[in-house]
């Protein structure tokens, strides 16, 4: 299943009321591994049983355009300027094809993967100059909303490597390595620093999780989190027709 869908009839023509209401877009960082996705699907079910419209998306990725652009990103050999434009293009039509239409409409948007990503891996980790990231990040999503509570799922490379393997191995079909998925545990190390920066930055809009403590405890963690949103968020928002099928 791909992670760039939603089942809230997005296309739809209804405009809630609650759009401007408490936080709404949401991203999901941290190096391969760290359980995003697991913990993605979790954020989306409470809101979900609490009556709002969810949007799941992804990067590189997220709308036609920018998915194309992430099997070249992935895939291509090239240098890591080339890497950084090819991401924000797919970002700036992520954004104006899919996150800000849905936050238009009053949904929420859940992210794996946004701008803290670039920071961590093309910024700290490959040594791309921050100035000529925020210069583009600003350019990029000037004129709509940008992330509005980043949660970083913070783990050692070394033990998100074994998770990797562990991963692929229980697999019946082992997905083909992209080129991240072949860099060194030094590099994973440098991307976990990159975070910790863009937390520092960002103040209160963000939650610092240890990765590696259980599922259960992490998602106790998310609850405490989303609950005071969700009381300012109380009206249903989004089209409410359909259930959800992730
Ligand atoms: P992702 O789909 O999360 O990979 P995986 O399924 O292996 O966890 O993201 C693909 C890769 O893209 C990931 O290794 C990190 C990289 N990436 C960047 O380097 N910069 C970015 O801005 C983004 C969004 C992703």
């Amino acid at each position: 299943m791909s992670l760039f869908e939603s089942s809230d009839g997005l296309g739809s023509k209804e405009v809630p009321q609650s759009a401007n209401k408490g936080p709404r877009f949401l991203v999901l960082e941290g190096i391969d591994g760290a359980g995003k996705t697991t913990h993605l699907q979790f954020l989306a079910s409470r809101l979900r049983q609490a009556g709002q419209s969810v949007v799941i998306t992804r990067e590189p990725g997220g709308s036609p355009l920018a998915e194309s652009l992430r099997e070249i990103v992935l895939r291509s050999p090239m240098d890591g300027l080339t890497e950084l434009l090819i991401i924000f293009a797919a970002r700036r039509d992520h954004l104006r094809q899919t996150i800000w239409p849905a936050l238009e409409r009053g949904q929420w948007v859940i992210s794996d993967r946004f701008t803290d990503s670039t920071r961590a891996y093309q910024g700290t980790a490959r040594g791309l100059p921050s100035s000529l990231i925020e210069a583009m990040a600003q350019a990029v999503e000037a004129e709509g909303r940008g992330a509005d509570h980043v949660f970083y799922f913070d783990l050692p490379a070394e033990v998100a490597a074994k998770r990797r393997r562990d991963r692929s191995a229980g697999a019946l079909l082992a997905e083909e390595a992209d080129r991240f998925d072949t860099e060194t545990i030094a590099f994973f190390e440098r991307v976990r620093l990159g975070y910790r920066l863009a937390a520092e930055n960002r103040g209160s809009q963000q939650t610092w999780i240890d990765a590696q403590q259980s599922v259960e405890t992490i998602q106790q963690q998310l609850s405490q989190v989303l609950a005071p949103w969700l009381s300012v968020n109380a009206e249903p928002s989004g089209p409410l027709s359909q259930p959800s099928s992730c």
